[in-house]
């Protein structure tokens, strides 16, 4: 019987999201970044699938990540933070890589200032979640692992 390798997620929060759970509660909630994190990586593990998950405030340390994800990661999650309203490079690594990546939002983007209704990175991506805070943590891993178990060549 052959034995298929287990689904890797990469999951990439960026710019400021190290500060959940005291950042702007009423719009982003109280649960930290490591919480989150860790309900995601349990559903992960639910589904017999692995989750790293990576946070940095640094642009080009997300466009380095996204580029070595292929080989490891079978696809990528990512909350691009502020970068999503302005990053080309990040559009161009998701592009690049050509590894399903979906773009996950706490706050519903379109709700808020006009300068955050434009994003940069979307037309990348497989798809977006937005305004569902933690639960679109959750829900990314699982609508990936629906894409993957669906469409990867395994
Ligand atoms: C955010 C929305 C962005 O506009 C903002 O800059 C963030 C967080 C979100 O998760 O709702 O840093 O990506």
């Amino acid at each position: 019987m052959s034995k298929t390798k287990p689904l890797s997620l990469l999951f990439i929060s960026g710019p400021n999201l190290q500060l959940l759970g005291r950042r702007e509660p009423e719009v982003y909630g109280h649960d930290t970044l490591d919480d989150l994190y860790a309900r995601a990586k349990a559903r992960a593990a639910e589904r017999g699938a692995a989750l790293e998950a990576r946070q940095t405030n640094h642009e080009g340390t997300i466009v380095d990540w996204i580029g070595e994800a292929p080989g490891t990661f079978d696809g990528i999650l990512i909350n691009p933070g502020a970068y999503t309203h302005t990053s080309i490079a990040i559009h161009d690594a998701i592009a690049g890589v050509a590894l399903p990546t979906i773009e996950v939002h706490l706050s519903n983007v379109h709700a808020r200032e006009a300068f955050r209704r434009h994003s940069a990175v979307a037309p990348a991506c497989l798809g977006v979640i937005m305004g569902l805070r933690g639960d679109g943590y959750v829900l990314a891993v699982d609508a990936m692992l629906n894409h993957l178990e669906r469409h990867a060549k395994r």
